[in-house]
């Protein structure tokens, strides 16, 4: 990149040339959520990649995002800025691994968080994410016996809040499991007025103390709608960003990990996107995300279902 290059301007100007669209998760950094065309949840920017007329999708959040826009729009360009941007539940999760967990048990249906490889998803029955889990496990009959994979944590809140009884593949997420009951109560007790907001990636021992559990357009839209002026916001704390912009009056803090702040949280697979590598991304349409097409008409099947039975 040359010095003095205009990265703002740059990015602007390419996103036209290209006809892209930059989608971008509530994870990533600021200066990136600023100059995204869209920025949401996992479900909601899954809706928007198959749905957009652009010939580009540059998608600002981790490969498993990326890889679901491919799935869903084969024809479009997509380029993740860093293709290194993995998941810590993506990597607990080995695609031969979970054939062998599914061969084990006939008689259940693999309901799999988006969260993993094209591999898993192609090897799954219905994609869910954090915002269409429960209404899409209500809609599977009582009597379906059911492999929940990869986030045990989510799993088990979905099992607590349903009274269903899944079986539970052992995969957590990294950043929401760094947060500490200990430091958490700490918070609490000095802002005792404030409501608490977290993830279903996290442990119980955390959701035990939140007044909402959510997905991450979940958590914003009860941030949007308190009446209070502090929030413990127990999720990356990037998605502060939009919370503050909605309401500057109030004090949103991100709940602590052990060593008492929130910085041990933030998603370190999210954080390698920049606006440089952003930038090159649109230049040169690199890197790409490519899909071999039996893979991706099997991912394809469990992701269809989940737009239809979450809409
Ligand atoms: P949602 O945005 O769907 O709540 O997912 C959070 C997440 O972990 C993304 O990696
Ligand atoms: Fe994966 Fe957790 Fe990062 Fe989300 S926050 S991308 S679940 S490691």
């Amino acid at each position: 990149i040359p010095a003095g290059t205009d990265l703002l301007a740059e990015i602007d100007r390419l996103r036209k040339e290209r006809n892209a669209v930059i989608l971008a998760h509530y994870y990533q950094k600021p200066e990136i959520q600023d100059l995204a065309d869209f920025v949401g949840d996992s479900l909601d920017l899954s809706k928007k990649a198959a749905d957009t007329d652009a010939d580009v999708i540059a998608f600002c959040g981790v490969r498993f995002m990326a890889e679901t826009a491919k799935i869903l729009s084969p024809e479009k360009v997509v380029v993740l800025p860093d293709m290194d941007a993995g998941c810590s539940l993506e990597d607990s999760c080995p695609p031969d691994q979970f054939a062998k967990f599914r061969a084990e048990h006939p008689d259940h249906i693999a309901l799999t968080y988006i969260n993993c490889s094209i591999g898993v998803k192609a090897l799954s029955d219905i994609i869910v994410t954090s915002s269409s889990a429960e209404k899409i496990l209500s809609q599977i009959p009582a009597d379906q016996k059911i492999i929940f994979g990869p986030d045990k944590h989510l799993g088990g809140y979905l099992a607590r809040k349903t009274g269903r009884d899944m079986l539970l593949w052992p995969g957590v997420c990294i950043v929401h499991e760094a947060f500490s009951e200990t430091e958490l109560l700490k918070l609490k007790a000095k802002h005792p007025q404030a409501p608490v907001a977290a993830h279903p990636e996290c442990p119980a021992y955390i959701l035990d103390h939140a007044d909402y559990v959510g997905s991450t357009s979940g958590i914003l839209k009860f941030a949007e709608e308190m009446d209070g002026n502090t929030l413990i916001v127990a999720t990356e704390p990037h998605i502060i960003h939009q919370m503050n912009k909605a309401k500057p009056d109030v004090d949103f803090i991100g709940a602590p990990g052990a060593d008492g702040n929130c910085n041990c949280n933030i998603c370190p697979y999210m954080a390698l996107n920049t606006l440089e590598k952003l930038y090159v991304a649109l230049r040169d349409l690199e890197p790409r995300i490519e899909i071999a097409e039996d893979v991706r008409l099997k991912a394809k099947t469990s992701l269809d279902r989940m737009l239809a039975m979450a809409s």
